[in-house]
C-alpha cells in the first residue's frame, strides 16, 4: 500500500507544518523564524530568518557524523579511462581549501562565480566551494558555445569563472578555453580572475595575471593548509543561477536558495527515490543542467549518499553496456537519466544482451526526467531490468519533481505515458486560456497553484518583473509551466507539449526562438522559423525553415550550410540543427503570426486543421512538399 494519499493530504492539511517537519533533517545554523512568509519576495519567501550553509550539510556534518571514509564522489570517465574516488574527508580538503582561493581571489558571500566545466569532480568541488563562502554559482553547460557564455557573464556578472582546459566528446576533444576567451572578449563585463583545469588531453595557454592554474593553487594550499570555513548565508540568500531556455536569446536566470533548497532536496532522496544515506546514487547527467545540480550535487550528497560523476555517454563509451559496467562496479541503488539515453541503448543493444553480462543485484530503480518518457522505452526498461521504472516530470525552474510515483511512499500503479500524481508541495490544476479549471481528461494548462513550494525559484536573477510576466501573469494566482496536458479520474498527470517555442532535444531544454534569432541574422535570410519536430532517438529536433532575400542570388545549399555553422557557432553543437529548408514563402495568419503549431503536426504526421485565419493555404502544401521531400513527415 502507498502511504501517498496520505502524505499528499497532510502536506495539504498543513504546509507549513510538512515542511517544518522536513527541515528538522538540515543542521541550522539559527532556525527559521516564519517557515512561510506570505508578504516577503515575489509571492512568500520559505524559512525566512533561518540561518545555515548548504556547503556545511552536504559535507562536513558527513564527516563529524562518521561517514570520512566513505566515497563521496565516484568520477568513472570512459572517455579518459579514468576513475578517481573521493571521500567524505577528501571532499571537504578539497573543498575548503578551494574555498580559500576563492576568498584570496577576494570573492565574497553574494559575489557570482560562473563555473563552465566538463563533468569532472573539480565541477563539484568548485560548486560547494562557493556554497561555503555564500557566493553563488552560476555553471554553464559546456555544450554551450561563446556567444552563450558572454550572455551569461553579462548577466550575472562574475567576479570570477572556474573552467577546463578542454571536454571530450567520443568524436574529438572541445578545447574550452579559446571559447572561454572569446566569450570574456564579447562580454562587456570582465571577470578579475579564471581558474583553469589543465587537463592532460588539451592544455591551454593562459593569459597572464587574470588566469590561474587550478593544481598550482591547489598544491599550494595543500603545503600551507589553507582553508576557508563555513560562512552563514540567509536561507533566502540566493546559491546558485542556472541559465535556462526562455523564449528569446536572452536565457533566463532561475534563481535557487539556500535553505528550502535543501530541505526540498533532503525530503526527496528517502520519499521519492526511496534512498538512504550510504547508498550510491547515479544520475547520468550533466552539472550543467537542473537534473546535474539537484541529483548530481545536492540531493545525494545532503543525503551522505556516493554520487556518480560520469563523463561519457549511455553508447560508444565503449558500449551500450556501460551503464550496467557501472552499476555493479560501483553499486548503484537507483540511476537517474533521461529517456534518450534509454533509446539509444534501445537501439544499439535491443534484445538486452549487454544488460544480462552485468550483476545488477543491487540495482532498485531506474528513473527518467527531461524529456516524454515513450511508453516503449519504458515497458523495454522494465522488461530487461526488472525494475521499477519511473517517469517524473519538472523544470529547470522547481529543482524537483512536480509529478513522480513516489517510489519512497511506496508505489502506486503503473500508468504508462504519465509521469505520476503531484508531489506534497504541488497542487496541480489544468486552466482553460480564460483560467477556468478544466475537468478531468481535457487538455490545457499545467499550472501550480501558488505559493511553490521550498527550492522552486523565488524570482529570476535580477529581473522580478520578467518573474512576474513569464510565470505568473497569465494566471493570477498560480505559476504557470508552460506545458499542456490533462489530468485523468486518478489524479495522474499527463504532459503533452510546451505551450511556448522551448523544444526538447536530447533531453537539452532548447529555445526555437534563440535560434530563430541566429538563422535571422544571417545576411541572406529575410525570414525564418524552427520548429522542433518528432524523432526516434532524441525525442525532438530542431528543423530551420529559411525565406532568402530577394536577389541574394546564392546558392541555397551553400547558405542553408552556413546557418547550420552560424547556429553551432553561436549557441552551441548541443543546439543540434542540422537541417535547414530553404522555401519560397513562409504559412502565417492574417495577422503575420508563422503557423509553427501546423508545420510541426504536418511534420509529426499528427491530424491538422487548415487554421482560419491563414493568409494563403496553398503555402502549407508548399511546405509539405518541401518536408516530404526530406523524408520527414511522419508516416508517409
Ligand atoms: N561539451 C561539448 N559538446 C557537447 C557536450 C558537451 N558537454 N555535450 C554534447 N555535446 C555535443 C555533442 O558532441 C554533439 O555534437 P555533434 O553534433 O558534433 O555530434 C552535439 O553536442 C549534440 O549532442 P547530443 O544531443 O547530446 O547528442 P549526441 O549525439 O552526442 O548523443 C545521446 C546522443 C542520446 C547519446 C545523448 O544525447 C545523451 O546521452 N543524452 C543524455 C541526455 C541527458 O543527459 N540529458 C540531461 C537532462 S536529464
Ligand atoms: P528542463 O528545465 O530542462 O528540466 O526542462 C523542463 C521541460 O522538460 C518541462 O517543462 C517539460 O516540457 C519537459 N519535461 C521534463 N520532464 C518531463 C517528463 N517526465 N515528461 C514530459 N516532459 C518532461
Amino acid at each position: 500500500m502507498s502511504r501517498y494519499h496520505e502524505v499528499y493530504e497532510s502536506w495539504k492539511k498543513d504546509p507549513e507544518a510538512f515542511w517544518a517537519k522536513a527541515a528538522e533533517d538540515i543542521d541550522w545554523i539559527r532556525p527559521a523564524e516564519k517557515v512561510f512568509d506570505p508578504e516577503a519576495g515575489i509571492y512568500g519567501r520559505w524559512f525566512v530568518g533561518a540561518e545555515c550553509n548548504t556547503c556545511y550539510n552536504c559535507v562536513d556534518r558527513h564527516v563529524e557524523a562518521g561517514r570520512g571514509d566513505q566515497p563521496a564522489i565516484i568520477h568513472d570517465s570512459p572517455i579518459t579511462d579514468s576513475k578517481r574516488v573521493i571521500t567524505y574527508s577528501e571532499l571537504l580538503d578539497e573543498v575548503s581549501r578551494f574555498a580559500a582561493i576563492l576568498r584570496d581571489f577576494s570573492v565574497e558571500k553574494g559575489d557570482r562565480v560562473i563555473i563552465y566545466m566538463p563533468m569532472v569532480p573539480e565541477a563539484v568541488i568548485a560548486m560547494l566551494a562557493c556554497a561555503r563562502i555564500g557566493a553563488v554559482h552560476s555553471v554553464v553547460f559546456g555544450g554551450f558555445a561563446a556567444n552563450e557564455l558572454a550572455t551569461r557573464i553579462d548577466d550575472a556578472h562574475p567576479k570570477l569563472i572556474v573552467s577546463a582546459s578542454c571536454g571530450i566528446e567520443p568524436s574529438r576533444i572541445v578545447p574550452y578555453k579559446p571559447l572561454l576567451d572569446e566569450a570574456i572578449e564579447m562580454a562587456s563585463h570582465k571577470p578579475d580572475t579564471c581558474i583553469i583545469l589543465q587537463r592532460p588531453q588539451r592544455r591551454a595557454g593562459l593569459v597572464p595575471i587574470r588566469d590561474h592554474d587550478w593544481a598550482e593553487l591547489m598544491n599550494r594550499a595543500k603545503a600551507r593548509d589553507h582553508r576557508a570555513e563555513c560562512v552563514s548565508v540567509a536561507a533566502a540568500d540566493p546559491l546558485y543561477i542556472l541559465y535556462t531556455s526562455g523564449t528569446t536569446g536572452q536565457p533566463k536566470g532561475v534563481v535557487r536558495d539556500n535553505g528550502g533548497h535543501m530541505v526540498a532536496l533532503k525530503w526527496t532522496m528517502k520519499n521519492i527515490y526511496d534512498v538512504d544515506p550510504g547508498d550510491v546514487y547515479w544520475a547520468a547527467s550533466d552539472v550543467g543542467w537542473v537534473v546535474g545540480h539537484s541529483y548530481i550535487v545536492y540531493g545525494p550528497l545532503l543525503h551522505g549518499c556516493t554520487t556518480i560523476v560520469f563523463e561519457g555517454k549511455p553508447v560508444g563509451t565503449p558500449d551500450a553496456g556501460v551503464f550496467w559496467r557501472i552499476i555493479e562496479e560501483h553499486g548503484v541503488k537507483v540511476l537517474f537519466t533521461a529517456p534518450t539515453a534509454f533509446r539509444a541503448i534501445k537501439k544499439e543493444d535491443p534484445e538486452g544482451e549487454f544488460i544480462r553480462k552485468y550483476d545488477l543485484s543491487g540495482f532498485k530503480a531506474l528513473f527518467l526526467a527531461g524529456e516524454r518518457a515513450d511508453p516503449d522505452t519504458v515497458q523495454w526498461a522494465e522488461r530487461h531490468l526488472g525494475v521499477p521504472v519511473i517517469d517524473h516530470w519538472w523544470q529547470t525552474e522547481t529543482a524537483w519533481a512536480i509529478a513522480a510515483n513516489p517510489l519512497g511512499l511506496g508505489l502506486l500503479p503503473q500508468k504508462y505515458g504519465s509521469p505520476g500524481v503531484p508531489m506534497p508541495g504541488y497542487e496541480v490544476d489544468i486552466l482553460d486560456d480564460a483560467g477556468e479549471r478544466l475537468p478531468v481528461g481535457e487538455l490545457g494548462a499545467i499550472c501550480v497553484k501558488l505559493p511553490l513550494p521550498p527550492a522552486c525559484l523565488p524570482t529570476l536573477w535580477q529581473d522580478d518583473e520578467r518573474f512576474r510576466e513569464s510565470y505568473l501573469s497569465r494566471f493570477p494566482g498560480y505559476y504557470e509551466t508552460a506545458d499542456a496536458g490533462y489530468v485523468d479520474e486518478d489524479g495522474y498527470l499527463y504532459i503533452m507539449s510546451r505551450t511556448d517555442d522551448i523544444i526538447n532535444v536530447a533531453g537539452h531544454r532548447l529555445s526555437t526562438g534563440a535560434m530563430e534569432e541566429v538563422l535571422a541574422s544571417h545576411p541572406d535570410v529575410a525570414e525564418c522559423a524552427v520548429v522542433g519536430i518528432a524523432d526516434d532517438l532524441k525525442g525532438q529536433i530542431p528543423v530551420g525553415f529559411v525565406v532568402l532575400k530577394a536577389g541574394a542570388g546564392r546558392d541555397t545549399s551553400e547558405v542553408e550550410a552556413e546557418c547550420v555553422r552560424l547556429v553551432r557557432e553561436k549557441i552551441g553543437a548541443v543546439a543540434a540543427l542540422k537541417i535547414i529548408m530553404t522555401v519560397a514563402r513562409l504559412p502565417k495568419t492574417r495577422s503575420g503570426k508563422i503557423l509553427r503549431g501546423t508545420i510541426r503536426r504536418i511534420a509529426d504526421g499528427e491530424e491538422w486543421k487548415m487554421p482560419a485565419t491563414i493568409d494563403d493555404p496553398v503555402i502549407l502544401d508548399e511546405i509539405t512538399e518541401v518536408l516530404r521531400a526530406r523524408g520527414l513527415v511522419r508516416g508517409a
